[in-house]
């Protein structure tokens, strides 16, 4: 079991004693994933199947919004997550976002209940796989559409936050592609555009000055 945390916006998060930092900002967990991946990241792409990558599946919640997202535009997605360190069972169990976007739990619970390294659908739109890798370790297969960067911070996991790692991402991206992320770090921008993408800085969540968008063209 892990820490929880009550964030500003009333929603929870975790806080990792391994990289001693929060999943979500404590200004609100379900503002700031609305913010930086649901609305800069999946809303701007305008398709009808849609091929998403997440890196640090965490507490699901990305996954959860994205998926009622698609509920609500028709679009059909694929939402490959990797994660090395699940987070167990019981303090996903504990977690408030059911109640707090009103609705079932047991739908927010088979996102973690279901076994790693297969996909599934978890609704008729929504085919969830989570890979239990290192991203470090893991070769990506397939193309996507849009990247949610969402490991723990570049002071945390700087050896995920390099020239290597987003040229691999850059590889596995259809052409009109985006990655979004909360940090805004220099040395992340730098190394996005070195791995050739267009990086746009817009304003971060809840206040937060700033956070990234890079664009494969
Ligand atoms: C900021 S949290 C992610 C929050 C998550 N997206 C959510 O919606 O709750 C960072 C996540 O990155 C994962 N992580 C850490 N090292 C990783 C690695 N090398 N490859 C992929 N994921 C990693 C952690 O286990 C953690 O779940």
């Amino acid at each position: 079991m892990q820490n929880i945390a009550v964030t500003a916006d009333g929603s929870h998060t975790v806080r990792s004693e391994q990289f001693n930092e929060c999943y979500h900002s404590e200004r609100g967990a379900v503002m700031e994933s609305r913010h930086v991946f649901i609305d800069a990241g999946f809303r701007q792409v305008e398709r009808a199947q849609i091929a998403v990558l997440e890196v640090g599946f965490g507490t699901g919640l990305n996954a959860l919004l994205t998926m009622l997202e698609a509920e609500k535009s028709g679009q059909h997605v694929y939402y490959e997550s990797i994660d090395p360190y699940p987070l167990d069972l019981s303090t996903a169990e504990m977690l408030n976002f059911s109640a707090f976007l009103g609705i079932d739990k047991q739908l927010f619970m088979e996102l973690h209940r279901h076994e790693w390294n297969t996909p599934f659908a978890v609704t008729p739109r929504f085919t969830l796989h989570k890979i239990k890798k290192n991203l470090l370790n893991y070769s990506l297969q397939g193309k996507f559409d849009v990247v949610y960067f969402d490991a723990f911070s570049p002071e945390a996991q700087p050896e995920l936050w390099t020239n290597e790692v987003f040229s691999r991402i850059y590889s596995s991206l259809n052409n009109n592609s985006l990655l979004t992320t909360y940090s805004s770090k220099g040395t992340a921008k730098r190394n996005l555009r070195e791995a050739g993408f267009t990086v746009q800085r817009l304003p971060g969540a809840g206040g937060k000055r700033h956070m990234l968008r890079a664009v494969k063209l």
